[in-house]
């Protein structure tokens, strides 16, 4: 399949959906390990988005993410506004393409992941989102084709594995060891961007 600009809106919309959906888990994941807003964030700037892309005006992948990033970026705030906004920009700057084919599709996930690694100074490990985007995309470039439950499976796995993690970036950092025994709320909103994904390339079979 191609990847087209309807596929981005889905993406988004579904996206959207999730965050809406688990707003207070990811609110009462950063309670524990943050500031407690990570959930009111994401809800406030992904509603936004999915509304704006909605509208359907936008004519391929590039600018659908190109819209995405400007309204994430202005309207989610806090350390994770800039981060995914970075990461959907990268993704529409990645492609000139209006629909775009798997190979392509990589290059966009690791130009968000390497946006996100510049924008937040951080690497895998440090229990960010990071360390949901990095698997993903060593995934993705291993197979051939879209894959739903490769993209999803492994986005599962890795953010469960950030409860293991101490982190050294964001304010969970502040708590040092006793950030153990959590799961990073990026990773988990994170989490719900790849299922989200995963089940719009799904319903295309
Ligand atoms: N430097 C970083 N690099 C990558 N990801 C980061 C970094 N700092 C924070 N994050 C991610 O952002 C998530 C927190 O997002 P949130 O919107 O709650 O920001 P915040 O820490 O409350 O920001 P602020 O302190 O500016 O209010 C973390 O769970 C982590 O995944
Ligand atoms: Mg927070």
């Amino acid at each position: 399949m191609k990847f087209e600009a309807q596929h981005a809106v889905q993406w988004i919309q579904k996206a959207n959906d999730k965050i809406q959906e688990h707003k207070d888990e990811l609110t009462e994941l950063d309670r524990k390990i943050g500031d407690g807003d990570h959930g009111i964030n994401m809800a406030r700037g992904f509603q936004e988005a999915a509304d704006e892309v909605s509208a359907g005006d936008l004519s391929g992948v590039p600018d659908v993410l190109k819209q995405t990033a400007t309204t994430v970026m202005s309207k989610v705030g806090g350390a994770s506004g800039p981060l995914y906004g970075t990461a959907f920009l990268k993704m529409s700057m990645a492609v000139k393409d209006e629909a775009v084919d798997y190979k392509q599709f990589v290059g966009m996930i690791e130009a968000a992941l390497g946006g996100i690694k510049q924008r937040g100074k951080s690497e895998e490990g440090e229990k960010t989102m990071i360390d949901v985007w990095s698997p993903v995309y060593e995934a993705m470039k291993d197979a051939d084709d879209f894959d739903a439950a490769l993209i999803k499976d492994t986005a599962s796995s890795s953010m469960e594995a950030t409860k293991e993690m101490t982190a050294t970036k964001g304010r969970a950092s502040y708590l040092k060891e006793r950030s153990k025994d959590h799961l990073d709320p990026g990773a988990v909103s994170s989490y719900y961007l790849f299922e989200a994904l995963s089940e719009t390339l799904k319903e295309e079979g």
